[in-house]
């Protein structure tokens, strides 16, 4: 029996000494509170208090506590209240997708008690053990600076929530460790899955017998393999389902599942992997392009011979004219990595059969698709598959492809029992999509006044093993390949290459932000050949209103590049001037500035694209928003609401909110391509009008009504008018027995893109402008950013709090795909080996928030998830280049890379 003090109460338990705490205080006490991201003391995930100081909870154990005193997520409030520093977190938006917030509080915690006033360093310091990958940690310093006992900020009056700060709607569970990912709930007689995963980046395997491993381990019930799934193939495109849920005698990448076992969690976690009646015989794997496009290179699928996946091209005019009239040519070469996504929740999640359905609760990105892959991969009918999404602890592209949901899915349809599974840390990174690592090669061109006249881009993805979203970031790479700028004469042609990696997917950007690094390289090439500032040479070339695109689009409105680079001239002008009176001192450390630009289509290349929301009332007067958007972090559950009150005239009070559920709400489509604000912001903007409308008739009143809910009854008011609706009077209709709804639809205007490329591949655009300012040490190698101001259009900011956020966390990520972030199958499978940015690698930050209304945006609104990334790692770049004269031809820009391409601008310096 060990006994030690939880959350202020003695606790007495019988548990073997050398379990982990996190696991004691999530299955045994459950505080699910404390969450897991690493189960290795990477992450910080876990952190809890022991006597008072930050420790991880899954590296101490059980005996460590006895006698002393833990505190966790669920004890820091004072009697169940929030504690300043909770509401801190909650004013200052420090929490996007919550799942590093325990810990973070924890952390925090531990610092005011020892230091009730410290300084940015000392939090830095304090924090610099949690991982955060949403947030870039900025808004957490913010929030821990500022605890004082300020309560959030009023809601908004009716009509004003959109452009409020309102503080998440959702966000109170999340900083009370309330919230629940994907492995925080389950029933209580759950079996556990585990899948088994190829070592081998390519080989043949064959499996054996299980029934001596049954009669060894008999809490084992059932090893699933592929014989057990009805029709063994998903995929993101409907015509291409190229993935196995479980291999069949071949694995194409390490880390793919060959099978899984279910039952008892002691005795699948206890089973070695020697023990698995598993033959491998091992094949030469194609690890990179230039190894899967060589001649007589195996085919790693039938249908693709040449392991070209697919194609894209952009053509318009003819560039061979435009480079003839050249005044000035630039070209660059660049290659990228493997990046992970690395969001702190690994996938879990349980499912359970209940009767003739199937019911997932998982983390997800995308329900409706979840569910209609799962419905293939099982032979069932759509309709007899719901999927309730957890929480969602990060995403950013990752979670939308399957992962476990046909695994658990298939064991509980068989078992008829409930069965859950939370893949590890190294399970997470070895099986699921990366970005895709890119090869690109461009080439620029510019008349005598520096307006741009040719551009030509070849671009190489490395699409892995399976197709995933390749044909997205194959399509979508030539429509951006010029970056924001006009240019008469264009050609841009892509390809996503088949190899033995692992699937490449989704990852912020699809691609654009690999291609702008080439394009803005060419851009300060072309700069500096005709003697221009960086700046003012894209302020020239930026697309305006009124600009026609590579495809031929001519943009109406909303096209705010330039805005956003005369709003970096002054900081611009100022860290020109500043760097050059600090480089002029001498010594090892040179700073540079640089600039990246972007543009960003919002939504699915020329695919329809459409989102649907409903909003009802009950008899009661409860007003609900079932939205089908899942937010996995950026807030898209705030800004639905603020859409919605403002379309209704309801004050954001007023409403609650079920998400995501696939029985309870429509399609919003999948959390991805920056569109929810855009797409499903329309949708909830027309689903509150048309609530508005029904309740304006039936009190014959006109557009100027107030509305005002009350118990049963909905009261209406107009020029001295007063109507009531007696809601106890209609009668209720739908699953939901509500008595009046409102549904709204959007799907954004575009067409399909011709042979050449040439169409309207998206509705509106995001554009952006950031600039970095970085230190290099010429000895060392190493880059340090010291400051980035960000200017972006988004059209119209619902919730600038939540733009700052999101911008803040794009840069964090950008900067790690430009410094540190290097996926390597097999050597940087963990949080260890795979660097992400640390609090203490975040630069101080500026956000300039542009809004160019966009007429067809829900109150003028565009997007921002992807846009706050592309520009960052351009910016860095551009800096290091500023600063040394290094250009770095491959990223990350680790410190052998720049001390190599130091070397080698020393060696050209001599020739
Ligand atoms: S879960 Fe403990 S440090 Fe990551
Ligand atoms: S809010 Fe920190 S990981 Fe998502």
């Amino acid at each position: 029996m060990i006994r030690f003090a939880l959350n202020g109460r003695s606790i007495d338990l019988d548990a073997a000494p050398g379990r982990r705490l996190s696991d004691v205080l999530r299955e045994d006490l459950a505080l699910t509170g404390t969450k897991v991201g690493c189960n290795a003391g990477d992450c910080g995930a876990c952190t809890v208090l022991l006597d008072g100081e930050q420790v991880c909870a899954c590296l101490v154990s059980l005996g460590q506590v006895e006698g002393r005193e833990v505190t966790t997520i669920e004890g820091l409030g004072p009697d169940g209240d929030l504690s300043d520093l909770q509401q801190s977190f909650h004013r200052h938006g420090a929490a996007q997708c919550g799942i590093c917030t325990p810990g973070m509080l924890l952390a925090a915690a531990s610092l005011l008690r020892r230091n009730h006033r410290p300084s940015q360093a000392e939090v830095e310091d304090a924090l610099g053990g949690v991982l955060c990958r949403c947030t870039g940690y900025r808004k957490i310093v913010e929030a821990v600076l500022d605890v004082t006992p300020t309560p959030a900020a009023k809601p908004p009056r009716v009509g004003s929530a959109v452009g409020a700060r309102l503080a998440k709607f959702d966000g109170l569970p999340k900083i009370t460790g309330g919230e629940r990912f994907g492995a925080d709930a389950f029933p209580a007689d759950c079996l556990w899955l585990r899948a088994i995963r190829s070592p081998h980046a390519s080989a043949g395997f064959t499996l054996g017998s299980f029934k001596a491993l049954k009669r060894r381990h008999p809490g084992l019930t059932l090893v699933l393999t592929a014989a057990d799934v009805p029709n063994n193939g998903f995929g993101i495109y409907p015509d291409i389902k190229d993935q196995p849920v479980l291999a069949q005698g071949l694995v194409r990448y390490r880390g793919e599942a060959v099978l899984a076992l279910v039952g008892d969690r002691a005795a699948v976690e206890g089973i070695a992997e020697d023990e698995i009646p598993i033959k491998w015989e091992p094949r030469p794997a194609i690890a990179e392009i230039e190894a899967a496009l060589a001649p007589g290179a195996p085919a790693l699928h039938a249908a693709h011979p040449d392991n070209v996946l697919i194609r894209g091209l952009v053509k318009k005019g003819a560039v061979e004219t435009g480079f003839a009239q050249a005044a000035a040519r630039a070209s660059t070469a660049i290659e990228t990595s493997w990046v992970e996504h690395a969001y702190i929740e690994p996938e879990a999640g349980y499912a359970r059969r209940v009767g003739e359905r199937i019911e997932i609760f998982a983390c997800t990105q995308t329900p409706y698709m979840d569910r209609d892959e799962v419905a293939h991969v099982m032979r069932l009918d759509p309709a007899r598959i719901r999927i309730v999404p957890s929480a969602c602890g990060g995403g950013f592209g990752g979670k939308l492809d399957l992962s476990l949901q046909p695994l658990i899915a298939l064991a509980a349809w068989k078992l008829d029992r409930p069965v859950r599974c939370t893949y590890s840390r190294p399970e997470s990174m070895r099986s699921t999509t990366k970005r895709h690592p890119a090869r690109i090669r461009a080439e620029a061109a510019c008349d005598k006044d520096g307006r741009l006249l040719a551009f030509e881009m070849e671009a190489d993805f490395n699409t892995g093993a399976y197709a995933s979203w390749g044909p997205t970031v194959a399509n979508r790479v030539p429509v951006h390949a010029t970056g924001p700028y006009r240019v008469p004469h264009v050609l841009a042609r892509s390809r996503a290459i088949y190899t033995n990696g692992p699937p490449a997917g989704a990852f912020r950007g699809f691609g654009v932000p690999q291609a702008a690094v080439a394009h803005e390289a060419l851009m300060d090439d072309l700069a500096e050949a005709m003697g221009m500032d960086r700046l003012e040479f894209r302020h020239l070339n930026a697309l305006r209103a009124g600009d026609e695109t590579a495809t031929g689009q001519r943009l109406t409105a909303s096209a705010g590049l330039a805005r956003c680079l005369e709003a970096l001239r002054r900081p611009w002008r100022r860290a020109l001037s500043d760097v050059h009176a600090i480089n002029r001192t001498g010594g090892a450390l040179k700073r540079g500035v640089g600039i990246g630009c972007m543009w960003y289509g919002i939504g699915n290349t020329s695919l329809p694209n459409p989102s649907a929301m409903r909003v009802g009332i009950s008899r009661e007067g409860k007003l609900t928003l079932y939205s089908g958007a899942v937010d996995i972090g950026q807030g898209s559950n705030t800004i639905m609401v603020q859409i919605c009150a403002d379309a209704l005239g309801l004050p954001v009070g007023a409403f609650s909110l079920v998400t995501g559920d696939t029985d309870r709400t429509l399609d919003a489509g999948k959390t991805s391509a920056s569109r929810q604000a855009f797409v499903s912001g329309n949708a909830a903007k027309a689903a509150g009008e048309d609530l508005r409308r029904q309740l304006l008739r039936m009190a014959n009143m006109g557009e100027a009504a107030r509305i005002e809910l009350g118990d049963g009854r909905v009261l209406l008011k107009e020029s001295g008018r007063r109507k009531a609706i007696e809601l106890t009077k209609l009668e209720p209709a739908g699953a939901e027995g509500d008595v009046l709804t409102g549904e709204g639809r959007f799907d954004p205007p575009t067409t399909a893109l011709d042979k050449e490329g040439q169409g309207i591949p998206y509705a509106t655009y995001g554009f952006a402008a950031q600039m970095a300012e970085v230190e290099v040490d010429c000895e060392l190698g190493s880059s340090k950013v010291l400051r980035i101001v960000a200017a972006h259009d988004v059209g119209k900011a619902i919730n600038p709090t939540q733009v700052e956020g999101q911008i803040h966390g794009g840069i964090a990520q950008g900067l790690g795909f430009a410094l540190m972030e290097d996926y390597v199958p097999g050597v940087s499978e963990n949080l260890h080996d795979y660097l992400i940015p640390t609090v203490g690698d975040m630069p101080e930050i500026e956000v300039i928030i542009v809004e160019d209304a966009e007429p067809l945006g829900p109150y003028g609104a565009k997007g921002i998830g992807e846009p706050a990334l592309i520009p960052t790692a351009p910016a860095i770049l551009g800096a290091i280049r500023h600063a040394t004269g290094a250009r770095i031809a491959r990223l990350p820009a680790t410190p052998e890379r720049v001390l190599a391409a130091l070397m080698a601008k020393g060696e050209k310096q001599t020739e």
